[in-house]
């Protein structure tokens, strides 16, 4: 993976985002799913009382959904303005009593934690696609601070999902750079400055997700693409979405359906729950 991973870029993007981020997983019907799959891996995995490190945590969507299952949390992210967010919105969903902590830390960076200092550790929507070459420095650091057998709950962007339901996006920057360019990005998952101005951002394969995993001594716990029915399928879901009895149903065939090994490609992005083995 290139050594692209720019932390000024990252937290000047996330600042500048400011709020825009908390709307991301309740705009849409097709986004409520994906937040109720990362849920359930946090309501498999975490347990009462449980200490746990919510690190990219952004505004707090999951902060509070830790807070709800009777987690104490430890919020992190590497934007100030997010940490901002993440008191006012955890306060006004009146969970910040769960909050034990919130610390500005890089991912890759966690040295103000102690090893084995929390009982899980949750890394959820993609801070890990921007670590480029500081990726295994990533995951070392977040196994570290989890204790040993502790899950470390993560998810990245997936370039199989992405693809698919971006196609039109890719041909469009096809149009505007040349095949070359979206070539490039088909091949290693990596989105550069050709593509965005932002920062870089890479796409994963669950095959080198799990690959990675494995490197770092990692079983895996479980794997789910976040989504595969739901993706492309907007109207559909918008058809069922006030129908209580169909929606269950759906989100219940939706949870079943992406942890198929053929399926945790086929979402945006690919959940992982990991311990070390
Ligand atoms: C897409 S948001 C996800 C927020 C939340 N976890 C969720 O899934 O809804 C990404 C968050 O990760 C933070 N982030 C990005 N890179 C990071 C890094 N290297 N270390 C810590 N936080 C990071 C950003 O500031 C942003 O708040």
């Amino acid at each position: 993976m290139p050594d692209v991973f720019d932390p000024d870029a990252v937290r000047g993007y996330y600042d500048g985002l400011a709020d825009g981020e908390w709307d991301r997983l309740t705009a849409t019907p097709v986004e409520e799913a994906k937040l109720h799959v990362h849920t359930h891996y946090l309501r498999e995995h975490i347990q009462l009382a449980d200490h746990v490190l919510d690190i990219g945590a952004g505004p707090g969507r999951f902060t509070i959904e830790l807070a709800r299952l009777g987690a104490r949390v430890t919020v992190a992210d590497i934007s100030p303005v997010q940490l901002a967010l993440n008191r006012e919105r955890v306060g006004a969903a009146g969970h910040e009593d769960a909050v034990v902590a919130r610390r500005e830390a890089d991912v890759s960076d966690l040295s103000q934690f102690d090893t084995a200092a929390f009982d899980a550790t949750v890394c959820y929507g993609g801070p890990l696609s921007y670590m480029g070459s500081r990726l295994d420095d990533a995951i070392d650091e977040l196994l570290r601070v989890t204790k040993p057998r502790g899950p470390l709950l993560l998810s990245v962007m997936s370039l199989v999902g992405s693809s698919q339901t971006h196609l039109d996006g890719i041909f469009d920057v096809m149009d505007a750079s040349g095949r070359d360019v979206v070539e490039a990005v088909a091949a290693s998952g990596d989105i550069g400055p050709e593509v965005r101005a932002t920062h870089h951002m890479h796409m994963f394969r669950w095959s080198e997700l799990r690959a990675l995993l494995q490197r770092h001594g990692c079983e895996i716990v479980a794997a789910s693409a976040s989504n595969c029915l739901s993706v492309g399928n907007a109207e559909a879901l918008a058809r069922i979405r006030d129908d209580h009895d169909a929606w269950e149903m759906f989100l219940r065939w939706e949870l079943d359906y992406c942890r198929e090994p053929g399926a945790i490609d086929a979402g945006t992005h690919i959940i992982a729950v990991a311990r070390r083995a």
